[in-house]
């Protein structure tokens, strides 16, 4: 998927990993149009939406794709977590913390994915007969998941778990579909974290020994779309970072 002047909406683009990517992106000739809840500091095409509501994502398309034109890439790095101990004396996840969090991060990749998909189905291919790319966030910690991360681990190997069946499918449609798992990046979200272990975890990336920067996923980003081969996987982006059981109180709900 060539980059210059292709319509891009990037869910979650108003702050941390999506904000750089939509600037990377805009700066190689894309349209960028972002859906976030809040714009924060993007200053392009924006549309407000949750997610998890299905029919404000629809309409956030269809005002975005006015201004960027068709929308060819759609790259989703939204994302809440809700932490803590599962049971015991000091029980902090509730069902309804779980629900939200699986609402967001998992069927909200879902109401994208399907909303963007229906609306390139009719659309003219380009010369290799691909149409788009979908590119999803879910984490490391889908496969490593620290004690205390049982609903934002479930909700990112939901995202995991559903890269391959919808790849098979939108194959038809020459729409590909790829999620990168990061490690850690300097971000709001992570600089929300806090206690004893933060310190201590930056230190646990290998190589490079530090937390990746925005710009680094912005790049992989990048090269998913040229890269016609990339279909159906999850790649880590973590510098070799292996997550430790860890502790139940390391981020900030
Ligand atoms: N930063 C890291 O170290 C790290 C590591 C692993 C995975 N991730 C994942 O990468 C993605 C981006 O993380 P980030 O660090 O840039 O976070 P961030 O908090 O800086 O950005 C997330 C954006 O998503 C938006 N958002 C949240 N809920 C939304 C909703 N319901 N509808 C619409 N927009 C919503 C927020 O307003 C925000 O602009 C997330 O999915 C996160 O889980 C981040």
């Amino acid at each position: 998927m060539k980059l210059e002047g292709c319509g891009v909406l990037i869910a979650g683009g108003g702050s941390g990993l999506g904000l750089e990517s939509a600037k990377l992106l805009r700066s190689r000739g894309a349209q960028v149009g972002v859906l976030d809840l809040e714009k924060g500091d993007w200053d392009g095409p924006y549309a407000q939406a949750d997610v998890a509501d299905e029919d404000a994502v629809g309409r956030a398309f269809d005002a975005l794709s006015a201004e960027t034109g068709t929308i060819r890439v759609l790259l989703n790095t939204t994302g809440i977590g809700h932490s803590g101990l599962s049971a015991g004396p000091d029980r902090k996840v509730t069902a309804a913390g779980f629900r939200r969090t699986l609402e967001v991060n998992t069927l909200g990749s879902f109401i994208l994915a399907q909303a963007m998909a229906e609306r390139l189905i009719g659309s003219q291919p380009d010369e290799h007969a691909e149409r788009g790319v979908i590119v999803n966030t879910s984490s490391i910690v889908a496969f490593e998941g620290q004690i205390g991360t049982a609903a934002y681990a479930a909700a990112k190997g939901g995202i995991n778990a559903m890269t391959l069946p919808l790849a098979r499918e939108f194959a038809r449609y020459g729409i590909r579909v790829v999620a990168i798992a990061p490690g850690i990046f300097e971000t709001p979200m992570f600089s929300k974290a806090r206690g004893p272990m933060v310190d201590w975890l930056r230190d646990q990336v290998i190589f490079p020994n530090r937390p990746g920067d925005a710009v680094e996923f912005a790049e992989m980003v990048a090269h998913i779309c040229r890269n016609r081969m990339l279909n159906g996987t999850v790649i880590r982006l973590d510098g070799a970072y292996r997550v430790p059981p860890g502790q139940h109180d390391w981020w900030v709900d």
